[in-house]
């Protein structure tokens, strides 16, 4: 077979995998939600607080790539938070896992298949903005993407989205009025700003902080911007909200661990919750018919 055609059979694949992953959550559920998370590091708890729900093993899920990170718990999670139904991720791949762009986000691909219109991405994050400090939460208002890699490298699936989507307002504008709005009802300080990705494992260094402040992000981490862009290039409507978990490299004077990520994200857990709790009725009437 030709290269070319070989890549096609191998992306229509994917979109048939992601149809058959979605049949089989589904056969074993009966809430149908319209909104997928996609909870990171430490975060993943909010998920155990759902209702009425059913855990599904990445393991059980046909093609559903398995996390290795740890701290990410590896289950789809289908409840419902308060009076909405969600279909929550415990837990992500990412791409220093050794995963494709397209791995990453076949997860996103599978949600999409079982009906959601909207996604709620989660991520720890260290900060480059200067009046960031450990434990805040800031919405991401756009993306630089550092990664080299992009979900919709491959042929494209016109039924799926257009070959080269629009990126210009990919963070969905009201979504960030809504969370806005419920963080300052709550008395909570909510930032906005631009997540740079980069592929990590490793660390930034202090130069590479101080390149990425001058290109004008705020904060920078290894997650999050592949599935974006999957979700987007589906049409899904989109809110991604980083928890700083460290300040990034180079800024305070002290190296950066994972404990330490997981210890703020742990931390930081209970208002980080509280404002997924209050913004899901709003998201959730958004995308009921
Ligand atoms: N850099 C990249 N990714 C991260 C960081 C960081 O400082 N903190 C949490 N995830």
């Amino acid at each position: 077979m030709d290269p070319q055609k070989a890549s096609q059979q191998m992306h229509n694949d994917s979109f048939s995998r992601a149809d058959t992953a979605a049949q089989e959550v589904l056969r074993r559920v009966s809430l149908r939600p319209r909104i997928g998370l996609v909870l990171g590091s430490g975060l993943g708890g909010f998920a155990d607080a759902l209702t009425g729900s059913t855990a599904i093993p990445y393991a059980q899920i046909p093609s559903f790539p398995r996390s290795t990170a740890i701290g990410h718990a590896g289950r789809l999670v289908i409840g419902n938070a308060g009076a909405v139904p969600v279909a929550a991720m415990q837990g992500r791949v990412h791409l220093y896992e050794g995963y494709s762009a397209q791995e990453v986000a076949f997860p996103i691909r599978v949600m999409a298949r079982m009906g959601i219109r909207a996604v709620i991405l989660t991520n720890a994050a260290g900060g480059i903005n200067l009046n960031y400090s450990q434990g805040a939460l800031v919405l991401i208002r756009d993306h630089i993407n550092l990664q080299g890699q992009n979900p919709l490298v491959g042929p494209n699936d016109e039924r799926v989205g257009v070959r080269f989507p629009d990126m210009t307002h990919t963070y969905t504008r009201e979504y960030r009025a809504w969370a806005r709005e419920e963080a300052s009802r709550m008395g909570l300080t909510l930032h906005e700003g631009i997540y740079a990705a980069m592929l990590g494992p490793s660390y930034e260094t202090p130069a590479e902080i101080a390149f990425l402040r001058t290109i004008g992000a705020d904060l920078v981490g290894m997650s999050t911007v592949a599935e974006v862009i999957a979700a987007r290039h589906m049409g899904l409507k989109i809110l991604a909200i980083s928890c700083v978990t460290n300040m990034a490299a180079g800024i305070l004077d002290q190296p950066l661990s994972h404990a330490e990520v997981m210890e703020t994200g742990g931390r930081v857990r209970g208002v980080f919750e509280a404002l997924l709790k209050a913004v899901l009725p709003r998201i959730g009437a958004d995308v009921a018919e």
